[in-house]
């Protein structure tokens, strides 16, 4: 991001205030082309350059972008039936009862790959937007190639758009991922009326744009990859998947911040929005959705990267809990549960004497305000003196996890750091912990139990709430807790 310092704010603004003026530098009056200014993080708009974006906060980042109004509905050209009767029977219709609303237009193309059509809920939605975002080089175009092939294997014509790499560059990487159906089309292309004029010859059944930065149109004359730039291609891609039918995947780039990039606006507009993340020193990826019209938004994937592409991964857990060292104080494994599926995560905690005056809270993967509620709490319930001592907690594997279940770990890996005493390795814990010290009950502990069981763990603490409905399970001796206390006593 720029700086205040750096001065290039400084002609951003310069020249926003001339034009703004009316009048350009050779001081003609511009004809009727409004100028706005964008912030490009969240698309919020301004008649005046502002230093400070009143919607997300972001600092020095307006930038002035010409808008045009749209001489006519039918922006990019296309004949009008195709916008009338669409391919896939997309058809337009005017107000109907809901239960005549047909749905057959609507089953799920499947991708073969359980993974993702588990995120997607169940497979890709004809005439839906799917924006798949991530940090350069994580492996999106590889994803969407991969995907693209199933698709068109099984379905029929794909056509994917690149701006980004040419069409020999595109058959390389399917070469390694074995990616060569024959109804799958690719061409190179930024130009955005010149992208639907091949989607109008190929007629495909999904058309995917790698990266929706890369797309302009020339009813627009800020450059590619400005926000309203953006917005407009996505909008008139979102409008054109409802009228053809035509499923559409966008791959969009994520700033530094992890939205994605400038057009925050995105998300709104597409019907989901799945992001790939990992860590680039680490081969697996997960695949997340964040927002979807067509299913539960909690669920997960996961992938290695290989030399020929991404390799699902069945078991997760077992993934996760590989380079576990055993017996090592401050380790215990956490069954959370993420979406409908269960994961087991090694949490690690470091309690140690801090050496600056004020005593350090460092939580990865886990929500650091929860941390330090929990560390609260051992120190009131308990006496647990954490006072002076720095406190790291770590999900291992780079992973997140966003649910209550995972406090129980939380204090036993810190209480099992600060005494120096380590968790029995065939354990497991889950459990909410309360502000009294109260151990309180979380959902779904038979699936939770159950993969603990496929794992190998013997062991399992759990609130004892949950125990008084839980049908019986024999492989695992289950110990019902009310108190951190009572737990950390039988840790
Ligand atoms: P890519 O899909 O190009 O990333 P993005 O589209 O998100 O920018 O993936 C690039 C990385 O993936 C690159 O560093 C190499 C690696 N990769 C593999 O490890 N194996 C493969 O088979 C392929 C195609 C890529
Ligand atoms: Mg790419």
């Amino acid at each position: 991001m720029r700086s205040w310092s750096d001065g290039s704010f400084r002609s951003v603004a310069f020249s926003g205030a001339v034009q703004y003026d009316g009048v350009n530098i050779q001081g003609e009056a511009l004809a009727k082309a409004k100028t706005l200014f964008f912030c490009q993080n969240c698309g919020h708009q301004s008649p005046k350059w502002l230093g400070r974006c009143p919607e997300c906060g972001e600092w020095s980042s307006f930038i002035e972008e010409s808008v045009r109004p749209s001489p006519e509905k039918n922006r990019w050209g296309l004949s009008p039936t195709l916008l009338t009767e669409g391919w896939l029977g997309g058809e337009v219709t005017g107000p109907l009862p809901i239960g005549q609303v047909s749905t057959s237009a609507q089953a799920r193309m499947t991708t073969g790959s359980p993974e993702v059509d588990r995120v997607l809920g169940g497979g890709v939605v004809p005439g839906s937007v799917i924006l798949i975002g991530g940090d350069p080089g994580i492996g999106k175009s590889t994803l969407l190639l991969q995907l693209l092939q199933q698709l068109a294997q099984r379905f029929g014509k794909i056509l994917y758009v690149s701006g980004e790499e040419s069409p020999a560059q595109i058959r390389m990487r399917g070469d390694r991922l074995g990616a060569s159906s024959e109804s799958l089309f690719v061409v190179s292309e930024t130009a955005f009326n010149e992208l639907m004029r091949h989607v109008e010859k190929v007629k495909p059944l999904a058309l995917a744009v790698d990266s929706i930065q890369t797309v302009f149109t020339d009813q627009i004359s800020s450059a590619p990859g400005s926000v309203s730039q953006i917005r407009e291609v996505a909008a008139q891609l979102m409008f054109f998947a409802k009228k053809s039918g035509v499923a559409v995947f966008l791959v969009g780039h994520v700033t530094k911040e992890g939205t994605i990039a400038g057009p925050r606006v995105l998300e709104h507009i597409v019907d989901t929005v799945l992001y790939f993340e990992g860590d680039k020193g680490h081969p697996y990826r997960i695949l997340r959705a964040v927002k979807n019209r067509f299913g539960s938004t909690n669920e997960i994937g996961v992938f290695e990267m290989k030399g020929n592409g991404l390799i699902e991964v069945e078991n997760p857990s077992g993934l996760f809990l590989a380079e576990r060292p055993k017996d090592a104080a401050g380790s215990v494994v956490v069954a959370a549960q993420e979406g409908t599926r269960p994961i087991l995560v090694e949490l690690q905690a470091l309690v140690s004497p801090s050496h600056i005056g004020m005593a350090r809270r460092t939580a990865l993967g886990v929500d650091s305000n929860r941390v330090s509620l929990l560390l609260a709490v051992l120190d009131k319930r308990i006496g647990l003196n954490l006072s002076g001592m720095d406190v790291f907690v770590n999900v291992v594997s780079g992973i997140e996890v966003d649910e209550p279940a995972i406090d129980l770990g939380i204090v036993a890996a810190v209480a099992s750091s600060l005494r120096d005493r380590p968790i029995d390795s065939k354990t497991v814990v889950f459990g909410e912990v309360g502000l009294a010290g109260e151990i309180r009950g979380i959902q779904q502990p038979e699936m939770r139990l159950k993969e603990a069981v496929k794992l190998g763990f013997r062991r399992c603490l759990l609130p004892r709430r949950n125990l008084e409905y839980l049908e019986e399970i024999r492989e695992i001796e289950v110990i019902g807790v009310r108190h951190v206390g009572e737990a950390l006593e039988l840790l």
